[in-house]
Parts: C-alpha cells; sequence; structure tokens
C-alpha cells in the first residue's frame, strides 16, 4: 500500500475519516485516530462566523488536540475568499488553533441553508469563486513557519444530471488544492441513491497530471467497498462517514482489508459499551454534562446498533441526561 502525503504532510495511512456535522467531535476525532484513522477533520465551520463573531462562537466545532488527533484538519465553509483570509487570520492567532495541519475547504454541503449563501455545493456552479477560495486561503497561509496545505471536500455535481465535474476538478488544482476529495453524489442526492464512482473516476482523471492526492467517498462500510471504491477511481485513499459512525473501529479494519491483512476487528459488546462511555466522558470535558449527553443522543444509537436488546437500549440512551445514567443502561 503506498502512502500519501498531502502538501508534504505524510499521512499515517489512506483510510480517513469524512467529516459529519455532530459526529465529528473531537473527543471522537481522538478515538477515530487510535483505531486507525488516517486524520480525521472537523465538522464544517462558517469562515464568515469567524471574521465577523470571532473564533470562540464556533470553538466547539473548531477545537483540536494535537497530542491526541494526530494529523489536525479544520473544515471551513463560505461562499466569500475575504472570509477565509480573514478567518483563516484569526484561526493562526490562537495558540491551540495555530498548529492545524491541514485547511479543509466544504464544497459539497447540499443543505439548502449553506447553498443559498453561495456556499458548500453551490461553489461548483462558480469555479472561479471556488478557486478564488483555495487561492485565498493559500495566501493567508504563505510565510508562516510551517507549510498549511489546503484541501477541498466536494462532490460529482450540482445538478441531478451532474456526472462528474471535470472542470470543476481542474480549476481546484490549477488554484494550488493540495488535495481533492470527491463523494461520488449530486447535490440533490444529498445521501440517497448510490455513490457513482465513475463520476467520481471522471474527476479523478482530470487532475491525475497534478502532484496531488485524490481521495474517494461514499458508500464505504467495509474493507471489500472501500477497495472497489479505490480501484474504480482511481483514488489513493478514502474518507468514511455514516459507517463511521458510533463504529470506530472500521478504520482498522478496513485499513488492514486494503494492506492485504485478513484481520477483521470486531468489537465485543462490552468494548463497545466502554468506547461510547469513553466518548461521552471526552464530549464532556469541553461542556456541560447535560449538555453533552443530549448531543452524544444523536450517536449514542450507532454504538449500540447490533448488540442484544438494541432496540430498548436505543429508547432509553436516548433520554438519559448523566453520564451515570448513560453507565447505568449500558450496566457498566
Ligand atoms: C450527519 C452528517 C453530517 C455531515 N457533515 C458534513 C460536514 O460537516 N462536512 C462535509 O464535508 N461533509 C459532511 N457530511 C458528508 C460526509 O462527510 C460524507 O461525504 C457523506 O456522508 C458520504 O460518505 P459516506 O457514504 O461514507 O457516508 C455529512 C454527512 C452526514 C451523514
Amino acid at each position: 500500500m503506498n502512502s500519501v502525503s498531502i502538501g508534504g504532510i505524510k499521512l499515517p495511512g489512506i483510510v480517513a475519516l469524512s467529516p459529519m456535522a455532530g459526529v465529528s467531535h473531537i473527543a471522537y476525532r481522538g478515538i477515530c485516530r487510535e483505531m486507525g484513522a488516517a486524520y480525521a477533520p472537523t465538522e464544517l465551520v462558517s469562515a464568515r462566523s469567524i471574521r465577523y463573531n470571532g473564533l470562540e462562537k464556533s470553538m466547539q466545532y473548531l477545537r483540536i488536540d494535537p497530542e491526541t488527533e494526530g494529523i489536525t484538519a479544520i473544515q471551513l465553509f463560505g461562499a466569500e475568499p475575504d472570509d477565509f483570509t480573514a478567518a483563516i487570520e484569526k484561526i493562526m492567532e490562537d495558540p491551540v488553533l495555530s498548529k492545524v495541519d491541514i485547511i479543509d475547504i466544504n464544497m459539497g454541503c447540499p443543505v439548502p441553508k449553506v447553498v443559498k449563501t453561495g456556499a458548500g455545493s453551490a461553489l461548483m456552479n462558480s469555479p472561479q469563486t471556488a478557486a478564488a477560495i483555495v487561492k485565498a486561503c493559500k495566501k493567508a497561509l504563505e510565510g508562516l513557519p510551517r507549510h498549511i496545505p489546503v484541501t477541498v471536500k466536494t462532490r460529482t455535481g450540482y445538478d441531478a444530471s451532474d456526472k462528474g465535474k471535470p472542470d470543476f476538478a481542474k480549476a481546484l488544482a490549477d488554484a494550488g488544492c493540495d488535495m481533492l476529495c470527491v463523494h461520488g453524489r449530486t447535490r440533490p442526492q444529498m445521501y440517497t441513491g448510490e455513490c457513482d464512482r465513475k463520476a467520481i473516476a471522471l474527476m479523478r482523471e482530470a487532475v491525475m497530471g497534478y502532484d496531488i492526492p485524490f481521495f474517494a467517498n461514499g458508500d464505504v462500510t467495509d474493507g471489500p467497498s472501500a477497495k472497489t471504491l479505490m480501484e474504480e477511481c482511481g483514488a489513493d485513499g478514502v474518507m468514511i462517514g455514516r459507517a463511521a459512525r458510533g463504529n470506530p473501529w472500521i478504520f482498522s479494519e478496513v485499513a488492514a482489508y486494503l494492506a492485504g491483512s485478513g484481520d477483521i476487528i470486531t468489537p465485543d459488546e462490552q468494548e463497545r459499551k466502554e468506547t461510547l462511555l469513553r466518548e461521552l466522558e471526552g464530549r464532556c470535558r469541553w461542556c456541560d454534562e447535560e449538555i453533552a449527553v443530549r448531543e452524544f443522543r444523536s450517536v449514542m444509537p450507532f454504538y449500540v446498533k447490533g448488540l442484544r436488546g438494541a432496540a430498548k437500549l436505543k429508547v432509553r440512551l436516548c433520554s438519559a441526561l448523566t453520564v451515570n445514567e448513560v453507565k447505568e443502561i449500558l450496566e457498566l
């Protein structure tokens, strides 16, 4: 298995966590890293909000911990190059955030609230603005003691009829993007339908001549699906989203499969429950316990999926308010 470098930063693997709002918490990202994820970016954070409201308002999404996470990446979204410039300037003034290794730009978010501002997947319709954003980020990061690469995560199209956007991929590479990750769905598909590997391959092909790594994303649930996605798209690595919710073991499983080892690490019931608790306790370090438990309610069901009595466990976990209640429900 070839190793991959993003702008000179050598990744410890080729299987990464795909950013997910509400899921990619700092506590979870550390666990993913421990379980073999090459890296795990933050969820999307508004560059405009950082510019006008400062870092503090977005800190719960922005915070990074280079010690537990290894390679850190912050994902920003926005529609104006100047917002990115200002946001990066602020990030670089913070003693911890300035240690970030990678700045990722979201050009794939399909949520109408984001798209109608011209951000996320709307940028696929404005290649010039998208390129200007990449350039603005690169410029804002120039002259620092460390090289901080700029990556982009996008989709295969803005309209349902789109079957890949090779020119868009090229425009990003021409602007100096240091890595491109493409999710094989169009904006209107959101997360429905199947990942279009041919459309991803078309975009991969378009940036073949550039010396940048290319990650594919969409519907990876295990080793074989990751291998098919990589092979059919000619990708250097994969990002895993939904199948990684409550399932950080997927990173070592997929990495082992891609490396040709048949070892599948299946966590037992106890390990699943203990890891759930560990993530919850990690989340509690950053905010009030009740808020942490409430926020974690959307993730806990994924940890107990498939366990004995999962249906009842899920219902009870979703009404818990304290860590002790969660422990009691899980009999830990
Ligand atoms: C709940 C949820 C939140 C997401 N949030 C983000 C996000 O903040 N940034 C981003 O680039 N993609 C986001 N995505 C998209 C995923 O990163 C990924 O591209 C998509 O789920 C397809 O990969 P998968 O089939 O492995 O899930 C989100 C997806 C889900 C399901």
